[in-house]
């Protein structure tokens, strides 16, 4: 039985000031989560993370790690710095990252294979466009980003990665994919998975992102094959990030 999993993803927001208010809402909050609990946040801020949440249920992350392992690579933070910071999740392959920074599969297969290597759980971001759904295409482009993957891991890394399906119009935009619409794309990320390894297939948390609010988590969370959320907006503010952790973890 997979546990549910729900990860703020911050992007580029906070302050020492508002994240301490809100690490330490959450962390007061957070009485009965029967659920996976993490937040993935600015790097600079990834020190403040662990002294305010060491020792607490909730795990935190990084939004990207580079492709390198070390070097002359300005600007760029490795995979085991971000272990130097006790973090456990790292987000790879977002929409904003693949279409802000012309991030390509290839790309992300690197950065995914850098996080395991380093001990960090790759939370894989797949999911299409507007356009792409409109024309059909949607179970070509995920599983190409998600193939791209699997074929550059060890069939053990399988079951050591997450996976996040996040349609592109649904994110920042107060558009949600119907449950229905999104347990469609999550089986057949699952099926994927299968053809890789079967055993992994039914460990592997696939999480939805895109527009998860307190007032959808509910019906989205109790999609058979929907193991949590990837959440944007609503992770910034302390009560509706519970309130979708609640939600997590009245499920099965
Ligand atoms: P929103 O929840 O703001 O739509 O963002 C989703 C997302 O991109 C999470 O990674």
């Amino acid at each position: 039985m997979r546990q549910k999993l729900v990860v703020g993803n911050w992007k580029m927001n906070g302050g020492f000031a508002f994240n301490a208010a809100l690490l330490n809402d959450i962390k007061s909050g957070l009485n009965q989560a029967n659920c996976g609990v993490a937040v993935c946040v600015p790097a600079p801020y990834l020190a403040q993370c662990q002294l305010a949440l060491s020792g607490s249920k909730i795990a935190w992350g990084a939004q990207d790690v580079s492709a390198h392992e070390s070097g002359a690579y300005t600007g760029e933070i490795s995979a085991t710095m971000l272990r130097d910071f006790s973090c456990d999740y790292v987000i790879v392959g977002h929409s904003e990252r693949r279409s802000y920074h012309g991030e390509t599969d290839n790309l992300v297969v690197q950065k995914t294979q850098r996080a395991l290597a380093a001990g960090l759980t790759p939370i894989v971001c797949v999911g299409e466009t507007l356009q792409e759904r409109e024309a059909g295409q949607t179970d070509v482009v995920v599983s190409r980003q998600v193939n791209a993957v699997l074929e550059a891991i060890d069939v053990a890394e399988v079951e050591r990665i997450v996976l996040a399906y996040e349609p592109v119009w649904a994110i920042g935009t107060g558009k949600t994919a119907t449950p229905q619409m999104a347990q469609e794309v999550h089986a057949s990320l699952r099926a994927t998975l299968a053809k890789k390894e079967s055993g992994a297939a039914v460990k592997v948390q696939i999480l939805y992102g895109g527009s998860m609010k307190p007032d959808n988590a509910q019906e989205l969370l109790a999609m058979p094959d929907i193991d949590g959320g990837l959440i944007g907006g609503a992770a910034l503010k302390a009560a509706d990030f519970l309130a979708i952790v609640q939600a997590a973890s009245g499920g099965r």
